[in-house]
């Protein structure tokens, strides 16, 4: 048998009914003198009174429980992001679940039959690389979702629920602007995965960029690293060795693997070569601080598709409508901003 208080005990102890009790601990309307209102209040808290929300659920149909699906949960970008969405939900009275799909579909599969088991009120929702290549796979599971999803940060090419997301193109072009201006024109490219979309549109923007002012990237110095350290780490070599005077990491967990290995060679950042990264997550650590790199406004991308949330929840489904979350969805992209620090050096 629980021992945790219940709101007979409070009832008990004030002598009111329980109905009154819940009323007054809800902040609805009822009939109770003001001296009793607050002496249930300060019973309840006395008697460390928490309501029971499984049993709260069963009447009002909400959890107050939503949960955010990240593709790596040690990326600090991941990490940053759930605190921001994470303190949005709780002003509003929800709690945030937290899952890790490890960007492998399958997991993300599994883990979405295991939220909706969950009675979740909403999820936030990363999708694997391989997903927002083709999402046909997830969006037939999204549609069995008996709550709304919300696409964050990784945006798939088909939109069909709402999305927030930062405008990776337009992250590349900025960085292969900086490297155009500081007469940079042997240059090599770290980028995310082959079939991650946002990875794809940041090296786009870069290359197109860089084509205007008719550079190219030698295939040799075209690198992938899966936006993790080791990813940066084990392909700096090839570009150290390769002469190129200026990298761009799409982001800045690969731009830390790849100064580690320079620095293990005692060449310097920017002195040997420059370094533009990506996210803006190490800075604050005081982890890299001389990192030029490129912000995509983590607060605002959680207060984006927190809203998108919010106003998904208010729309009851309905027998002509299940999933009316699935219905005229909307997108939000983000301008991305440099940020300027010291880690690329003008050459010309
Ligand atoms: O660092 C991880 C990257 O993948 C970030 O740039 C973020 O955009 C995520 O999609």
């Amino acid at each position: 048998m629980s021992n945790r208080t219940t709101l007979r005990d409070v009832a008990k102890a004030t002598g009111v009914s329980i109905t009154t009790v819940s009323l007054v601990l809800n902040n609805h309307p009822t009939r109770v003198s003001e001296e009793k209102r607050e002496l249930i209040k300060r019973k309840a808290n006395e008697l460390n009174y928490v309501p029971n929300q499984t049993a709260r659920s069963l009447v009002t149909k909400r959890s107050m429980l939503l949960a955010l699906l990240v593709p790596d949960i040690e990326n600090l970008f991941f990490a940053s992001l759930a605190k921001e969405i994470e303190d949005e939900c709780s002003a509003d009275g929800y709690s945030l679940i937290i899952a890790n799909s490890n960007d492998s579909k399958n997991t993300e599969r599994q883990l979405l039959q295991q939220f909706e088991a969950r009675n979740i009120d909403g999820l936030f929702l990363i999708p694997s690389s391989e997903s927002t290549k083709d999402s046909t796979d997830l969006r037939s599971e999204v549609a069995q979702m008996s709550c709304p999803v919300v696409l964050t940060d990784r945006l798939v090419r088909e939109q069909w629920c709402d999305a927030a997301g930062s405008d990776n193109y337009q992250g590349g072009q900025l960085a292969a602007r900086l490297f155009v201006e500081a007469g940079h024109t042997h240059i090599a490219c770290i980028s995310g995965r082959h079939d991650n979309g946002n990875a794809e549109a940041r090296k786009a923007g870069f290359v197109d960029e860089l084509g205007k002012n008719h550079i190219t990237i030698d295939p040799q110095l075209d690198c992938y690293g899966a936006y993790r350290f080791d990813g940066g780490y084990q392909t700096a070599d090839r570009i150290l060795d390769s002469g190129a005077t200026a990298v761009f990491c799409c982001n800045d967990l690969m731009a830390l693997g790849f100064s580690k290995r320079a620095e293990e060679r005692n060449l310097s950042i920017p002195e040997d070569i420059s370094l533009i990264g990506y996210d803006n997550v190490l800075n604050s650590l005081g982890i890299a601080s001389n990192l030029t790199t490129i912000d995509q406004d983590i607060p605002q991308l959680a207060k984006s598709c927190h809203a998108y949330m919010m106003n998904r929840i208010k729309q009851k489904a309905s027998k002509l409508s299940p999933a009316p979350w699935l219905n005229d969805p909307q997108t939000s992209l983000l301008k991305p901003k440099m940020i300027i620090k010291g880690s690329v050096r003008t050459i010309k």
